[in-house]
């Protein structure tokens, strides 16, 4: 079997991470993974610590990376307004392509991904399902920007990209500001700490519209596909578990994981109402003699607003996928159950 160099950017995040774990078991892949943290865990893979907004960080730091044959892009600078995400994760993606480029004469493809946000599923109700062949929203959005110039780049060289676009990414990591699942698992815990019953916080036809996962075990699987299979190159495809739910069917299978009574719906902004809250969470984890986090590093309240307060249908079509090549599929209260005891059996929720 030809032997393959991933270098994964944004190793540590949800998406990163448990790509770097699928690729270590891969017998045919080496890995390398860029962050800036270093990791917290064992793993097989090569870590190195690099600021990509950091040009001559990149430059020498990056250097003697010259077997790299697959890049995997999954590097996120969040930032409060869509405008000025833009500029950074722009050059957070030229500085890893240009830099790697120079020195990776074997680089055969770069797999970008971007999201549902493609569609303008933050901007409120979009055409359902989506499809990879609809028309842009209005600007800015940073993964136009990336996009864009990943297909300008590619333009005579010898690697060709692949965008994949999952939606919300469900998988194992801490510290990343878009992890829905611990996040749920974080607002539970609290809610029984204060004796409340389990309550969905967001809008009441959130809690019945049509909402899609991407689990991130599924997602490694798809990057390894995107980055490897011919049919691939330079093409754009959805990621999702293939199934869709509603919140109203999850919330009362998540009540009864972590043994609540399960109650109706009320709204509440969790960003503003979790802001007081580091001090009950201290004491959940004295009491269940947890891993100390501190709230604010593991618990993505504005995220988790944003997706609860999506009322309306997010559906993507996955079909290209498929005729391509990935049929993968999970349900995805599985994925949930799954995940939520993980994080048990790593001690970062009780
Ligand atoms: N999570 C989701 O639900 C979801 C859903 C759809 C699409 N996406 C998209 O997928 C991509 C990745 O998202 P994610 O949720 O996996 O992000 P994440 O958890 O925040 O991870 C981001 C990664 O980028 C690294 N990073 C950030 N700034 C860096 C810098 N200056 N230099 C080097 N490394 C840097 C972070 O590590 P350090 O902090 O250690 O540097 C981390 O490894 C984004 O484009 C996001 O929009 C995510």
């Amino acid at each position: 079997m030809e032997r393959k160099m991933g270098l994964v950017v944004g190793g540590l995040g949800v998406i990163g991470r448990n790509l770097v774990d699928h690729l270590t078991k891969l017998d045919d892949w080496d890995v390398t993974a860029v962050s800036r943290r270093r990791p917290d865990f064992e793993s097989r893979a090569r870590f190195i610590s690099v600021d990509l907004l950091d040009r001559r960080d990149c430059e020498e730091k990056l250097t003697g990376l010259r077997t790299v044959t697959h890049m995997m892009y999954a590097a996120l600078q969040p930032r409060p307004t869509l405008a000025a995400e833009v500029e950074p994760n722009l050059t957070m993606l030229r500085n890893a392509v240009e830099v790697i480029e120079a020195m990776a004469p074997l680089l055969q493809r770069i797999v970008l991904t971007e999201g549902v946000k493609a569609y303008g599923v933050h901007l409120g109700p979009f055409k359902t399902p989506a499809k990879e062949t609809d028309a842009r929203h209005m600007p800015p959005n940073f993964y136009y920007a990336q996009e864009d110039f990943l297909r300008e780049r590619q333009a005579g060289r010898n690697w060709t990209w692949c965008v994949l676009r999952p939606d919300v990414v469900c998988g194992f990591s801490v510290g990343s500001p878009m992890n829905l699942t611990l996040m749920i698992a974080v607002y539970a815990a609290i809610s029984k700490e204060l004796g409340l019953p389990f309550r969905f916080p967001g809008k009441p036809k959130a809690y019945t519209s049509l909402a899609q996962f991407t689990d991130a075990e599924l997602h490694a699987r798809a990057t390894v596909w995107a980055a490897t299979d011919p049919r691939c190159a330079n093409e754009i495809f959805n990621v999702a578990n293939g199934d869709y739910y509603r919140w109203e069917e999850l919330w009362s299978a998540f009540a009864r994981f972590f043994d609540m009574p399960l109650a109706p719906p009320q709204t509440i902004s969790l960003a503003t109402f979790m802001a007081d809250k580091g001090p009950v969470w201290d004491a959940i984890v004295r009491k269940h003699n947890l891993v100390p986090h501190p709230l604010e590093q593991i618990a993505a309240w504005p995220f988790g607003d944003f997706i609860f307060g999506c009322d309306y249908d997010v559906m993507s079509s996955t079909i290209k996928a498929r005729r391509h090549g990935f049929a993968d599929c999970i349900d995805s209260e599985e994925m949930f159950l799954r995940l939520f005891a993980q994080f048990r059996a790593a001690r970062i929720i009780p």
